[in-house]
């Protein structure tokens, strides 16, 4: 199933606006569609211990793992800063234990219809896996 890629964008916008980001005050949203279709929204989300902050990317991930979709296809991913937003490490090792890391789609944006896109593979290459822990 194929998905609307400024749809997805539009929605990692709007899930920008539920950022709670009162320390680095650096909004994030992040929109994640499944291979069945299903949406999945994130924001990040801080914490005043610092460490504990979380990423909108991961939220978005969690939210669809936590109701047994594993299965992921695609991310955008929004923020308010100028130019294009894109995953940080740790995000994208999370999205990769869900991913097809060949196929899976993301999505940097810098407004509602501007983004680059991206194959997984090609923003984590040589991915620490499941495969080499057999
Ligand atoms: N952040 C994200 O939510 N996603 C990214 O891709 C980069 C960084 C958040 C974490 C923290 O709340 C804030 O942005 C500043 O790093």
């Amino acid at each position: 199933m194929d998905f609307d890629r400024e749809e997805l964008v539009k929605m990692a916008q709007e899930a920008k606006e539920k950022s709670y980001s009162p320390y680095s005050g650096f909004r994030v949203g992040a929109a994640l569609v499944c291979e069945d279709g299903s949406i999945y929204t994130g924001c990040n989300i801080e914490n005043a211990a610092y460490s504990p902050c979380v990423c909108a990317e991961r939220v978005a991930v969690f939210k669809a793992v936590s109701v047994g979709n594993k299965k992921i296809k695609a991310i955008a991913i929004a923020s308010d800063k100028d130019g294009y937003i894109s995953p940080c490490g740790v995000c994208r090792q999370v999205l990769s234990e869900f991913a097809d890391s060949q196929n899976f789609t993301v999505l940097m944006s810098r407004s509602d219809t501007d983004y680059i896109e991206k194959k997984l593979f090609e923003l984590l290459p040589y991915t620490f896996s499941k495969d080499d822990i057999k």
